[in-house]
């Protein structure tokens, strides 16, 4: 799980909002059940201290005391209802006190007097043992019998219980309720956003080479429809430049072309012409020379430029790259012989390719010409060739000059040498490993190079071997 995916985030965000709000929620029902539990608590309590002073004790004058409290225990049987019930005279002498209760919840005993003459009204009394009660007061006055104070009370424990069960309801279910939220909320996420990793895959694929491709389009009208069909509008826009400048290097190099050829036609017809004195002909041997090189740039520009836009067509055939190295290592020898450096070819598997034979001999050359290039007189060339797995690997490793590490990974670029005036002198442009790579990649191949700066290097050419592997 990575937890910097909006999935994650979005899901933690949204689990503690619901968090917070079930909390919210949770907190308004226990407030708003112990407001009415106990207001209905209150109602029963005032309800109960008006019956025992309408009913049985507005009569006392007549009926008696004892009738009072036969009355009270059949009726309002406090001990059994958990209730606390006390009527007092106006001198503070006790007509009735309720027993312990039934629960044991508070002992009566231990409640507080209170004057006779206090207001109708509800008090709460903490008892020492730590009990809560409601206790309700009603001043009563009793046709020639006197004043009197009925008190009512029940203790707080039953409201505290079903507010303590509430709770524990509220602990039980609520992580559960988040924890099914975040995992439901989590898999709808992945579905909405399965688009985006599709996206996301398929803009790894384009590159130069396939920009023609384009990225799915869902069709479901949301942001991703649109992020969609924006980024495939911008690869549109990316085809058409990458085209307009390969157009225009085809173009340029073709027009080229023709001059150049006119040019050394020129030159070619003044030097045979034996009356030109030698200072001036010694001046159009080195522009015919000069002229020479062009026309070998333009050539490898339209090769580049046809490359780019897959107008190459690939002459595909198959044939042994060990037999097509060892030819093109025997034809170069005798440049290799000029610079004094030993070249040689060794076969260690037969490796059968399916590729144009002209574009990948073309490789070999470049990189056999470099390696003879940049490796002085006394120097050793070795060209291999093996099977790897499912591929055909050439290996060219010199004892030349080898290449700083940090140009390695800029020498395949278009024109670039790492001494432009050595490579100018030897006659380079800094043209060969741009094309050998363009021709690897289009036989879906590679190219790489390792080099131990000033004593190595090895150049590297994998392509894909035409059938499985023989042991
Ligand atoms: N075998 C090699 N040893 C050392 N440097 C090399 C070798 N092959 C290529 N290079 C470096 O890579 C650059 C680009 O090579 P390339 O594209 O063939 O251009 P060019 O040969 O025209 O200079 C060369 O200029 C050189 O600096
Ligand atoms: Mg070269």
């Amino acid at each position: 799980m990575n937890i910097k995916s909006i999935r994650f985030r979005l899901t933690l965000w949204y689990g503690a909002l619901l968090a917070l709000l079930l909390a919210a929620f949770s907190l308004a029902v226990y407030w708003g059940l112990d407001r009415y539990l106990r207001s209905m608590l209150i109602e029963t309590l005032a309800a109960q201290s008006h019956q025992i002073g309408d009913e049985w004790l507005a009569g006392i004058a007549t009926s008696g005391e004892d009738y009072l409290i036969d009355e009270i225990r059949e009726h309002v049987s406090p001990e059994n209802n958990n209730r606390f019930l006390r009527v007092t005279r106006a001198d503070g002498s006790i007509v009735f006190q309720s027993d312990q209760p039934r629960d044991e919840s508070f002992n009566p005993a231990a409640v507080s007097k209170v004057s006779i003459s206090t207001d109708e009204g509800m008090r709460q009394e903490r008892l020492p043992c730590g009990k809560e009660l409601l206790i309700y007061s009603l001043p009563f006055h009793a046709t020639g019998a006197g004043d009197f104070l009925i008190e009512v009370g029940a203790s707080l424990s039953q409201i505290n219980n079903t507010l303590h069960g509430l709770v524990i309801i509220f602990l039980a279910t609520l992580p559960v309720a988040i924890a099914i939220a975040a995992v439901g909320g989590y898999g709808l996420m992945r579905r909405a956003l399965r688009p985006v990793d599709e996206i996301t895959r398929s803009a790894e694929r384009i590159s130069s080479l396939n920009l023609s491709q384009r990225l799915p389009v869902p069709a479901t009208g949301d942001e991703i429809e649109r992020l969609s069909a924006t980024l495939n509008r911008m690869i549109a826009r990316l085809e058409d430049s990458f085209k307009q400048i390969t157009r225009f290097t085809a173009d340029a190099s073709h027009e080229l072309r023709t001059p150049l050829t006119v040019v050394r036609g020129e030159l070619e017809i003044a030097l045979r012409n034996g009356q030109v004195p030698a200072d001036i002909r010694e001046a159009i041997e080195s522009t015919l020379e000069e002229t020479e090189r062009l026309s070998k740039i333009v050539n490898d520009l339209m090769i580049l430029s046809k490359l780019d836009s897959g107008q190459m067509q690939l002459e595909k055939s198959i044939f042994d790259l060990g037999e097509l190295a060892a030819s093109t290592t025997d034809q170069l020898t005798v440049l290799a012989d000029e610079k004094q450096v030993s070249l040689s070819c060794s076969l260690r598997s037969q490796a059968k390719v399916e590729a144009d034979r002209a574009r990948i001999k073309q490789v070999l050359v470049n990189l056999i010409d470099n390696a003879i290039k940049y490796t002085p007189a006394g120097g050793r060339i070795e060209v291999s060739v093996r099977r790897e797995d499912s591929n055909a690997i050439i290996e060219i490793t010199d004892t030349g000059i080898g290449v700083p590490q940090e140009e390695l990974p800029r020498i395949f670029d278009r024109f670039y040498r790492v001494d432009k005036a050595r490579s100018r002198e030897l006659g380079g442009s800094g043209l060969g490993l741009a094309i050998s790579k363009s021709i690897c990649e289009a036989h879906n191949g590679r190219i790489w190079v390792t080099s131990i700066p000033g004593s190595a290097s090895t150049f590297s050419v994998e392509l894909p071997a035409a059938e499985k592997e023989v042991s």
